[in-house]
């Protein structure tokens, strides 16, 4: 089968995933620090998500008001999401809340999360499709387990989890999906998949957004890399035709390091 051309319509989005770190202060000068520098000439999409209880604290700094509920060249982001739409479920927080303090972006499925909280590809898909019902873009995370990939079992497992956690979504909302792809054994541990391997697995999602829709939406699809993005292997990860930006951990709490990540996928 034919794969999906690569002419790319796709902007970069590069986003920070400062997990459960930094306090109010923190969170909020690392925010200071990243919006400061960003340049007009600059086509990166930018996603910064902190923790849920310093969302609003940081769309402040993005400058998310009445007037401009939503932040341009840098976004906000939320790290999970309930799929309910309200509810008697104590500590969870609805997509329309986070839409509500200015997220436009949701990330669902991360690999802690399906790992430590156990969710399946049934509740990613869930969370997806509310995502979209409250007029977010969700980030769906997929990514193979070290043991997968020395089986031989990436794409089996990728897939999965691919079909899975889109069940559901309309044409149209694929479209303006983005997709992780996040290695779990990359995940925090220094150990970044290789520009080639991170590339093969890129294009395999592709070529199955293609099968699952059309190549001209899987054209559209934005599919980021993520695990242990730095500076130094930035460059060589953007320069594969089917790396459309980054989703990053540790150095995401860096605003230098991450303004490096960001300037990489600048075209
Ligand atoms: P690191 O960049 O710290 O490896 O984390 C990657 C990640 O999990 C981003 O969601």
């Amino acid at each position: 089968m034919a794969s999906v051309s690569v002419t790319s319509v796709r902007s970069p989005i590069v986003a920070g995933n400062w997990k459960m770190f930094l306090d109010r202060r923190g969170a909020i000068t690392l925010a200071q620090g990243i919006v400061s520098q960003v340049t007009d000439n600059n086509n990166v999409q930018l996603v910064l998500c902190p923790p849920s209880v310093y969302l609003d604290a940081v769309g402040n700094v993005i400058g998310i008001t009445q007037a401009k509920p939503f932040g341009e060249r840098v976004a906000l982001g939320a790290q999970n999401m309930n799929a309910a739409a309200n509810g008697a479920f104590t500590g969870e927080v609805a997509a329309s809340m986070l839409r509500d303090v200015g997220c436009r972006y949701v990330i669902v499925g991360h690999s802690e999360r399906r790992t430590l909280m156990g969710e399946t590809d049934q509740v990613v898909a869930a969370k997806t499709l509310a995502a979209f019902a409250a007029g977010l873009v969700p980030i769906v995370c997929v990514g193979e387990l070290l043991a997968d990939r020395e089986s031989g079992k990436t794409e089996e497992v990728v897939s999965a989890q691919v079909i899975g956690s889109l069940a559901g979504v309309s044409q149209a909302n694929l479209e303006t999906i983005v997709i992780a792809y996040e290695p779990v054994w990359a995940i925090g541990t220094g150990k970044v998949a290789t520009p080639e391997q991170a590339q093969e697995v890129h294009r395999f999602i592709r070529n199955l957004l293609g099968k699952l829709s059309s190549n001209e939406t899987a054209a559209k699809v934005r599919i980021q890399y993520g695990g242990s993005v730095k500076p130094d292997n930035a460059g060589s990860l953007a320069a594969q035709p089917d790396i459309d930006g980054a989703l990053v951990g540790g150095a995401s709490l860096k605003a230098d390091d991450f303004l490096l990540i960001v300037k990489a996928f600048q075209s």
